[in-house]
């Protein structure tokens, strides 16, 4: 059984926890949270071991995978920290609050001998699957002008700390990354990148980004807004032969509906079946796959995650605010 230490167990850190308990040969055993009650409530009294910060947890257990589930601003010093302690580790999106932070991280993953992988979790989406495939195969042509949409609520989180860009990173690091991180999987690192943050009332926060390729131009939106509103992720792509699109979940190739299902066959044929469970439980699935084979995660390597953050760099080194 692979034993899981979960770090922080807020709106994805239940996320998480509910991945696991659907994931064979995986268990959270411990939990580090800021109130054990709260702890209680949420996963039943006893069923975890509770601490108060993540190196009382490092010392007491003898854990497999830690994974890091805290705000933004925590990610670093708390994945360095449990790669140290001999432990495999997954961490939340994004990988760390700014590039120098990444870079620390990047270097002791490299150190540990250890996995480790930032849950990228659009790269596991079945819609976002099928985008890469109709790029890399080629079927339709090359990819002219690409378009990704991301918007929700703003979250309510633990002490806001979402509404302080110091803390989060604003839309563009903790939305837009989601798409960009994606981008940068899929074309690689642009030749230009810059941003524009519009700014708007009542801390609404909307950001468009725009990468340059040879050939191809991709824009990148995300909004985070009051109120009720419901989560959209989107794309709309046009490649030299048609184009596709992502809407409400539902996936089209020049206006046609594209069955992901038979998507998933040809995968399986391939021999690179993902499966149709949500993408957070085949990310943590397949990290824990990847301990079980001895086999270093391939989906999201520690450089392509930092490389991201390059990106997130070169966007913010180019970005105006209107
Ligand atoms: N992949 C996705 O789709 C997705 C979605 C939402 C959030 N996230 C990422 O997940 C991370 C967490 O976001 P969230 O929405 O769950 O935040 P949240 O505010 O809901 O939860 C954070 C939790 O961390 C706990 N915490 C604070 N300090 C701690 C400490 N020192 N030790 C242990 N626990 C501590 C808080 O009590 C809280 O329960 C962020 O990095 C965010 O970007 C990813």
């Amino acid at each position: 059984m692979i034993k899981v230490g979960l770090v922080g167990l807020g709106s994805m850190g239940m996320v998480h926890y509910r991945a696991y308990q659907n994931i064979e040969n995986t268990e959270v055993v411990a939990v580090v949270e800021l109130s054990p009650d709260m702890v209680n409530e949420k996963v039943g009294v006893d069923t975890v071991n509770i601490y108060g910060t993540i190196t009382e947890m490092l010392e007491k257990e003898s854990l497999d995978i830690i994974d890091i589930c805290t705000p933004t601003y925590m990610h670093a010093d708390m994945v360095v920290e449990a790669l140290k302690s001999g432990a495999h580790v997954t961490c939340e999106k994004p990988m760390a609050l700014c590039v120098e932070e990444a870079e620390r991280v990047l270097e002791a993953a490299k150190e540990s001998k250890r996995l480790f992988m930032v849950a990228h979790v659009v790269r596991f989406h079945a819609s976002h699957r099928y985008f890469k495939e109709v790029v890399d195969s080629g079927e339709l042509g090359k990819a002219l002008h690409v378009s990704f949409h991301r918007s929700c609520q703003i979250p309510s989180d633990w002490e806001l700390w979402r509404h302080d860009r110091k803390k989060g990173g604003g839309s563009l690091l903790d939305l837009s990354i989601h798409d960009l991180d994606f981008v940068q999987y899929v074309f690689g690192m642009p030749q230009k990148a810059s941003c524009t943050y519009h700014k708007m009332q009542n801390e609404n926060d909307f950001v468009e980004s725009q990468l340059i390729y040879p050939g191809t131009i991709v824009q990148v939106t995300s909004g985070f807004y009051q109120g009720d509103i419901p989560f959209v992720s989107s794309y709309y792509a046009v490649f030299e032969k048609g184009y596709v699109e992502c809407r409400g979940g539902i996936v089209t190739k020049n206006g046609e509906p594209v069955d992901l299902k038979v998507e998933q066959k040809k995968e399986e044929a391939k021999g690179t079946n993902l499966s149709d469970v949500s993408g957070h439980q085949l990310e943590l699935q397949y990290f824990a796959d990847c301990i079980l084979q001895n086999t270093a995660p391939e989906i999201v390597t520690p450089d392509s995650a930092y490389d991201t953050m390059r990106l997130y760099k070169q966007l913010l080194d180019n970005c105006t605010e209107v």
